[in-house]
Formats: structure tokens, sequence, C-alpha cells
């Protein structure tokens, strides 16, 4: 229902928010329903996470256990609304921990912040300047870096870009960090801010009004090609034996590859395909308070860096050995951030094992890679749908509040047949008679 405007809406009380939503809504019970999904002890934190907080959005917390990953076992949280993704990840986790496991290896970890800004002046003189101009802005820079440096990171190097080419006077500086196990976002762009004001003092001091600097502005890239995480599997042909009672592990195997190519030629299917690697990768991202957003942008862009968007994953079945893999960038942390103030990330980390950035990255790599691994395994064998069906009954089963018997006899009834909520209301509302 459209409504009309609020003037000062984030200055209201809680109450009066959702008094004045109510009001517009024409409908009293929104406060209590609310209302019920605050916690109790905690909510005050919860608020403050987000501006305007009316309430809290339960998602599932849930668990995949059994993940071997170079030789430990965890049980990984996962915060996940799509039935069945736990489920997958759960399975892949159990066949691969009885076939060696998964294998990750972290392949880089250095980010990206830019400092945006035109430069009217000659090109020439600005390069000519730019080696005491780097110094002066790492120099400046060191009030902010010096505590990440006594933990190992840090400015790694700055580069100035001419970007005349694209649009008139544009110039960048790229500037790569070490974050260690921060995300990063806020250091990098404290950083930035005051790099951009570093760069707009020494033009002042050093060029004339002709050589005007402006900067436009100054922000992280959450694209990090340079943070990246690589996770495979590998198995003799013959592990699959049993995969699926229809299918041959050579067929099975033959059929993974195609699907794997597939991805790799088009991309209708490559964006399916990543994302059911995203499926992992974004629950145990949300699980531990990351940034799924950021996660998210970087990886499709890196899909496309060849300026194709293809496949993340690759397959390669010679000598009779199945090995899978897919290297991704994951620029995530486990300090600072909602990964410390969110209690439940808080004890994803505990569960975990309080991993650090790293063993992170690997796990996070891991869960995308088994519930791929699960995705293709149902769509080359017996599909998708009956999985998601399963769940999907259970799902209409609770809406529709049935008991005990009433979930037995209707999972009985549907065992064969097509699942859809209309049906499963008659066919209680018949059992209920
Ligand atoms: C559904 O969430 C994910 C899949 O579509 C992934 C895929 O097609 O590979 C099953």
């Amino acid at each position: 229902m459209p409504g009309s405007i609020i003037n000062g809406f984030s200055k209201l009380s809680k109450q009066e928010k959702i008094a004045v939503l109510a009001g517009q809504l024409g409908d009293a019970t929104l406060g209590n329903e609310l209302q019920s999904y605050n916690h109790p002890v905690s909510q005050e934190r919860f608020n403050g996470f987000s501006e305007n907080t009316l309430a809290n959005f339960y998602l599932p917390y849930g668990v995949a256990p059994n993940f071997l990953i170079n030789g430990e076992i965890f049980h990984v949280p996962m915060v996940v609304e799509e039935s069945s993704v736990v489920a997958a990840a759960s399975a892949a986790a159990k066949f691969w921990a009885n076939h060696g496991g998964f294998h990750a290896e972290v392949i880089s970890t250095l980010k990206t912040g830019q400092v945006h800004f035109t430069f009217s002046g000659n090109g020439d003189l600005l390069r000519k300047h730019w080696p005491t101009l780097k110094e002066y802005l790492l120099s400046n820079a060191r009030l902010h870096t010096s505590n990440m440096e006594k933990r190992g990171g840090g400015i790694i190097n700055i580069c100035l870009e001419d970007g005349t080419a694209d649009i008139t006077n544009y110039f960048r500086l790229n500037v790569s960090f070490k974050t260690v196990d921060s995300m990063g976002a806020n250091f990098i762009n404290s950083v930035l801010e005051n790099m951009a004001e570093s760069l707009q003092e020494y033009c002042l001091i050093h060029f004339t009004n002709q050589d005007e600097c402006n900067v436009i502005m100054a922000i992280l890239s959450n694209y990090t090609p340079d943070c990246i995480v690589k996770c495979w599997v590998e198995a003799p042909v013959s592990a699959f034996s049993g995969m699926d009672e229809s299918i041959s592990p050579y067929r099975f195997v033959e059929k993974f590859e195609t699907a794997v190519k597939i991805a790799e030629t088009d991309i209708y299917r490559a964006v399916t395909h990543n994302k059911g690697i995203m499926n992992g990768i974004d629950a145990v991202v949300l699980a531990s308070g990351n940034d799924f957003r950021a996660v998210e942008a970087g990886i499709h862009a890196y899909a496309s860096r060849s300026g194709k968007y293809k496949s993340l994953s690759k397959i390669s079945t010679s000598n009779n050995v199945f090995l899978f893999s897919f290297e991704a960038p994951l620029n995530i942390g486990v300090v600072g951030g909602l990964t410390s103030s969110h209690p439940l990330a808080a004890r994803t980390m505990q569960l975990l094992g309080s991993p650090d950035a790293k063993q992170l990255m690997m796990i996070v790599a891991a869960v995308g890679l088994a519930n791929h691994f699960s995705a293709i395994r149902a769509l080359i064998t017996k599909g998708i749908q009956k999985g998601h069906m399963k769940m999907h009954l259970a799902n209409i089963l609770n809406q529709l509040n049935a008991s005990e018997a009433e979930i037995k006899e209707t999972k009985l009834y549907f065992a064969a047949k097509h699942v859809s909520f209309s049906g499963v209301r008659e066919f209680l509302e018949q059992f209920r008679k």
C-alpha cells in the first residue's frame, strides 16, 4: 500500500515510528507483531546496527556439520533462507570427508582503495612531482596506519594512474593495503580520506591555480582480485559409484565435466552456476557477520575478469582423477564490525575455533564448493526439484499448522506427487474431515 511522506521520521522514537506506519497502513496489529520480534536482552545492540530499526528480521541460523578442510573438521554455521542449502552443504561435506576432504589455500590478501581526482594542469608536471608527492602522502598517512602496521598490515603501495584517455583531467591514486584479520573497510576509507586531503594540500602548496587538483571521491574498491582463496576436491572416478543408481561413475563425471564447461561458454548458465557457489559463501559470510554485498560484488566482477562472465569453477578429469576447484576473491575479516559485535557472529567464530581471516576465507570457500558440488550433482542426476519439494512441503505443513499425524500422512501422500500450497491445503482439509 503506498503511503504519504513522513517528515522527520528518523527523529521519532521507535514507538512513534511504528505508530505512524501503522496509521498509514490502517493496521493496528503492526506494533505488536514487530514487538514480538524484539530481542529480550540485546535489542539495544541490534537497534544500534542500523537506523530506523523497528524489529529484527529473523533468518535461520543452521549448521552444516563435518567439513574436513585441510585435515581439520569444522561444523560450519550458515545463515540462509533457501531451503535445502544447508542440507546440500552437509551432504557434500559428508561425501568429501570420506574422500580426502576439501583442500584450500589463500593465494593473496591485498585490497585496493582509490582516490579519484581531476588535475587541470599538465599531466607531465604531476608525474614529475609523483615521487615527492607519494612520500608526502605516505608520511601523512602514517598517523592512521601505525596501529595496523604493528599488526602486520598497512599500505603496501601507491600508484598514480592517468585516466585522461577516458575522462578529461581524470587521475586516480590506486592504493593497496593489507588489513590482516579485519576486512578493513573503515581503516581503508579513513586512510583514503586523509590521503585525499593531503593530496589537495600538496597541490595547493606546489601548483598554481591553473594546475588545480579536485578530489572527486576517496573509497575502497570491492574488486579485490589480489585477495584470493582457492579451494578444491579430488578423488578417483571410482569414488562416484553409487552417487546415483541411474548412472555409472564414468558417466557421472563426464556429465559433471560437461556441466562445468557449459558455464564457461554460456552466460545464462554461468550466472546460475556461480550462484550455486554463492549459496554456501553468502550463508557463512552472513553467519560470521561479514559484508556479503561486498563479497558478492567482488566475486561476480572477478568472474568477468576476462571480459566475459564465466564459471568460477574448473574441472579436470585426467588420469581418472576428478579434480574440481574454484578460486575467488573473498574480502572478509574476523575482527571489527559485526564480526565482533553481533552475538551470533561471535558464536560463529567460536564454533569455527576462532579462525584468523585466512582460515575463515578457506572455510567459506569450502562451503561454497560443497554447495556447488551438490547443486551440479543434483542437476545432472535427479534434478533439484525433488530435494526442494521435500523442504517446500515441510514449509507448507508448517504454515498450515499440521500435527505430527497430519505431517506423516501428507508426506506419504505427496511422496511421488507434485507439491503445491493449494494441493496440500486441500489434502489436509479432506484428512481433517
Ligand atoms: C539454486 O539455489 C542453485 C542452483 O540453481 C545452482 C546451479 O544451478 O548450479 C541449483
